[in-house]
């Protein structure tokens, strides 16, 4: 199974030897903050400054040892610095640092490498360096490769923070107020909080799916190029959607001839078990991006296609300055050997079993628990007032990750929902005892907001 190369020192963790954050780090952090804005709410809610990371944990400068549960932001699956992945960065920086698009014999390893591992079909690949980049670059192949113009996305998605990929996702003050022309956003099923229901109760997926016919028909001028969406919502707190649910939509894309654009940035490299997240469900997508673990830490995306759309890269101009090079490339190649030589999706398959018997103790002991979701080392916990009303519990989030990463489980909120994406590299040991963390976070906040909870 997994290799034990980051249990080296690993010693006892967490270990805090001093109340975090600690003076280093306030110091450090309130000097930077003088300069630097718009942190996200993981930092704001806890600043922390971080000094390295090795495999499954992060120290910070005052010296606390945390266990990662975020890997980063869900881009360091196989830990940090996993030796063989960066050696062969450092490699890669000491032989060649760019040389545009042409190909090099690392790039081309990768390239045969990703087909290779992906489900058949997907014959075409592009290299970019941001999440972002790749999804723009989706899009575009998507108009060059069906002639068509209008993009569909889905409720609650997230795909980066740029003109297109801003308007496939929901319109806020962050976002600006112009969606581009030709945008349009649809539900899409939440088996917690579904909006359409089978008379016994259960989610109805196949009402989505008309409304979706409805909506082409009354919205849109029917010149759909492409559905663009996550497998599993990240971002919106770990979603996952009915196991019916893309089956049924890779069905309606071919009948409607649309595209299917599966964006797994965020899923993709073992992160749910699998290379590719829309695996579990034995589909294949028409045009897939990949990102954050596909690198490991080092920025490196791609857009990769059906064989029969690849020959529309060449209609977008599709290269960039730093898509592809070689330390990228080598940073790509490595991780993907990694997770073969080391059985990684197995291992992550094997944790999702233990974290899922974890989180249905954690929902039957604490009343604020209302929904728990995992594949792989994708985890959700959903926080409400109330499991009848399910009312989302934005205040208890907010403490129970405060709690939580004062005990050394450094990690993601995501207001009421907490959001779990530990390394896949690690053991059920460790795995262990950052649950007891989160437990005992959960157990104390419902104590301090007046709720019987306890341990599981
Ligand atoms: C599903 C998805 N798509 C796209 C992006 C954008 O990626 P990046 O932040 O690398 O630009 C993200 C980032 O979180 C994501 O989760």
């Amino acid at each position: 199974m997994s290799a034990s190369w980051w249990k080296k020192g690993l010693g006892d963790v967490p270990r805090m030897v001093c109340a975090a954050p600690g003076p280093k780090s306030q110091e450090l952090h309130a000097r930077a903050a003088k300069i630097m804005k718009g942190y996200s709410s993981q930092v704001k809610l806890f600043p922390v400054c971080f000094k390295e990371g090795f495999g499954v944990t992060l120290t910070d400068v005052d010296g606390n040892k945390y266990i990662d549960f975020s890997s980063g932001i869900y881009v360091t699956t196989l830990g940090h610095c996993h030796p063989k992945i960066s050696e062969a960065v450092a490699q890669a920086a000491k032989t060649l640092m760019n040389c545009h698009d042409f190909t090099t014999p690392v790039k081309t390893t990768l390239l045969e490498k990703l087909v290779d591992i992906l489900p058949r079909g997907l014959g075409g690949v592009q290299l970019y360096d941001s999440g972002t980049t790749a999804v723009e670059a989706a899009v575009r192949i998507a108009r060059a490769a069906s002639g068509k113009s209008e993009f569909l996305s889905c409720f609650r998605d997230f795909h980066g923070k740029s003109g297109h990929a801003v308007s496939l996702a929901r319109m806020n003050k962050t976002n600006g107020s112009g969606r581009t022309q030709g945008f349009y956003m649809l539900p899409r099923p939440d088996p917690y909080r579904p909006l359409w229901t089978l008379p016994n109760g259960a989610i109805d997926t196949d009402a989505y799916f008309r409304f979706y016919d409805e909506f082409i028909l009354e919205a849109t001028t029917n010149q759909v190029a492409a559905i663009v969406l996550e497998p599993i919502q990240g971002w919106a707190g770990s979603i996952f959607p009915p196991e019916d649910f893309f089956p049924k939509l890779r069905k309606w894309c071919d009948a409607k001839k649309i595209l299917w654009v599966d964006d797994e940035v965020l899923t993709c490299m073992g992160r749910t078990g699998k290379f590719l997240c829309a695996e579990h469900w034995g589909v294949t997508p028409d045009i897939v991006t990949l990102g954050k673990g596909f690198g490991n830490g080092f920025p490196v995306t791609a857009v990769v296609c059906r064989e029969e759309l690849k020959e529309s890269f060449e209609k977008i101009s599709a290269s960039t300055s730093y898509g592809g090079n070689p330390m990228a490339c080598a940073a790509a190649l490595a991780s993907i050997e990694v997770i073969l030589e080391e059985k990684l999706l197995e291992n992550a398959a094997m944790l999702e079993k233990f974290f899922l018997k974890r989180l249905a103790k954690m929902k039957a002991a604490h009343p604020i628990v209302g929904d728990v979701r995992c594949k792989g080392c994708l985890m959700g916990v959903e926080l409400v007032k109330d499991r009848a009303t399910k009312e989302p519990f934005d205040e208890a989030g907010k403490l129970v990750y405060q709690k939580a990463f004062a005990k050394g489980l450094a990690w993601i909120p995501a207001g009421h929902i907490l959001r779990m994406s530990p390394p896949i590299i690690m053991d059920e040991k460790i795995a262990g005892k950052a649950m007891d963390i989160i437990d005992e976070a959960i157990g104390e906040t419902e104590a301090e907001l007046g709720f019987k909870g306890g341990r599981s």
